[in-house]
């Protein structure tokens, strides 16, 4: 049957009426909206291809550039946005199946305007000019793609995908609020001088697509600047001013944490060290999935997920510090040691190893269980809130070790033993570091003991004020180093 006037669709429902005046459509909008004919399922499906291009890329882009970002705020946002980045691209090859599509030409790139504005992104050679491009360029780029895609979609036949977008769209949001807060407490005017022709280079490669969704005229694909030569990954971890001595491995915080003999509260502080440390988690992993291609997305999409658990972790042991007074970075020493061997020393698949390896070490009686006992023991509920969960975090760490790391190995037995191997193999230069005067393994714990102590009117226990463990024998698993080498 074909409609015979359309255009009076408006005015016929004028005075349609539901049953007692309930919402009509189950609450997803009015007739006004749905008796409009909206976007086709392969409209909608080509724009989803766009945002789902977009929004991969921006993954890449925030975790490809973490390890070597200086500012561990900026590192922690980085793992927070590329997570919910990875998040979408899930949720856009899920609606696209659903959509007469086999999710099917997902890997192509959509247009080659879109792929060199993302390129030049990423190769940004400063953190300013990576900032005002992600956040001044491309995501409102992006936000604008997905607000004319919700306004154009229909209302009840496209709701699935509507939904999805008004979720991005309110993540998208709080991801532009944090860049805007950015760039304005880091980016100088001069900065932002340097970095415009790189952002020009970046604003062409849109215009060339058409926008982000290309719906505007095509222009023509500039010359490359900052991506003329291909970007690498850095996998050398790089910290900021409150990092100063990153080779330090003069405090043990495993031997002090299962000494019976030493007081709850002090404990706490070597896991609030414990967990500020996982900073390097996310440093190291960041290699792993720029170093890793061709894989499903669920597998980037489970690291990414890890990678932002990590990085939480590291967030608890800075609110933990800040709770009980003591200001890490003027005391605490935090290295990047663990990081910076993995990334230099070993293969992609030698880190998975390794981590998987740690990881389902922490699952005895004497791993998270043992922390979060002394979380609660020690009377400090924040502690114990953190433990709780770093423990819950990393019971699904241990799983998705073994979906994409064990399942590619001959047998469990042998993945656990190859990862000790590859361990072995990148602890070994305790020494060799100090003799080389990158650190004096200075012991920070006494002053940070001493300050918590000060601070919070405890009278410090003597042995815990003198303890003085390294990690120069005994490494973080309570392995002896030189019989596990
Ligand atoms: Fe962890
Ligand atoms: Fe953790
Ligand atoms: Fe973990």
């Amino acid at each position: 049957m074909t409609t015979a006037s359309p255009g009076r669709a408006q005015e016929f429902i004028r005075d349609y009426q539901t049953w007692h005046g309930l919402p009509p459509l189950a609450g997803l909008g009015t007739l006004a909206e749905a008796v409009e004919p909206g976007l086709s399922v392969e409209e909608s499906v080509r724009r989803l291809k766009r945002h789902h291009y977009a929004f991969r890329r921006l993954h890449q882009i925030f975790i490809g550039r973490l390890t070597a970002e200086p500012v561990y705020e900026l590192k922690m946002a980085f793992s927070h946005h590329g997570w919910l980045c990875a998040e979408h691209v899930a949720a856009i090859r899920a609606r696209v199946g659903e959509m007469r599509e086999p999710p099917l030409g997902l890997e192509a790139v959509p247009h080659a305007g879109l792929e060199q504005a993302l390129d030049e992104i990423l190769a940004a050679p400063t953190t300013e000019e990576l900032l005002l491009g992600l956040y001044e360029v491309v995501l409102p780029e992006l936000q604008g793609a997905l607000e004319r895609h919700a306004a154009a979609a229909h209302v009840l036949a496209d709701q699935p995908t509507r939904r999805w977008l008004k979720f991005a769209r309110i993540e998208l949001a709080e991801m532009l609020d944090y860049g805007r807060k950015a760039v304005s407490a880091l980016v100088t005017a001069e900065q932002r001088l340097a970095a415009a022709a790189g952002l020009q280079a970046v604003r062409q490669g849109l215009a060339a697509a058409g926008g982000l969704d290309g719906l505007a005229p095509e222009g023509h694909l500039p010359a490359r600047v900052r991506s003329a030569v291909p970007w690498k990954f850095d996998g050398r971890p790089q910290r900021d001013g409150r990092f100063p001595d990153p080779y330090n491995m003069g405090v043990n915080a495993e031997v002090f944490l299962y000494d019976d003999a030493l007081p709850a509260d002090g404990k706490v502080l070597m896991m609030f060290y414990k967990r500020l440390r996982e900073i390097d988690v996310p440093e190291m992993m960041a290699s792993i999935l720029a170093e890793t291609p061709d894989q499903p997305w669920g597998y980037y999409r489970d690291l990414t997920r890890q990678l932002w658990d990590e990085a939480r972790h590291a967030m608890m042991g800075e609110v933990g510090f800040a709770s009980v007074g003591v200001d890490w970075a003027a005391t605490v020493r935090v290295n990047f040691t663990w990081s910076l061997g993995l990334n230099t020393q070993l293969t992609a698949k030698e880190r998975h190893a390794v981590l998987y390896f740690i990881e389902q070490g922490l699952m005895p009686k004497t791993g998270k269980r043992h922390e979060w006992e002394v979380g609660l023991r020690s009377g400090n509920p924040l502690a114990a809130t953190f433990q709780d969960f770093d423990w819950a975090d990393e019971v699904l760490h241990a799983r998705v070790g073994r979906d994409w790391y064990v399942s590619s190995m001959p047998s469990a037995h042998e993945a656990v033993d190859y990862g000790d191997r590859c361990w072995s193999k990148v602890l070994s230069n305790w020494a060799g570091w100090r003799e080389s005067g990158l650190t004096q393994h200075a012991n920070w714990w006494p002053p940070a003991y001493a300050q918590y102590c000060d601070r919070n009117g405890v009278q410090p226990d003597p042995v815990a004020l003198n303890y003085s463990v390294s990690y120069e024998t005994v490494r973080a698993d309570l392995k002896d180093v030189s019989a596990s080498g």
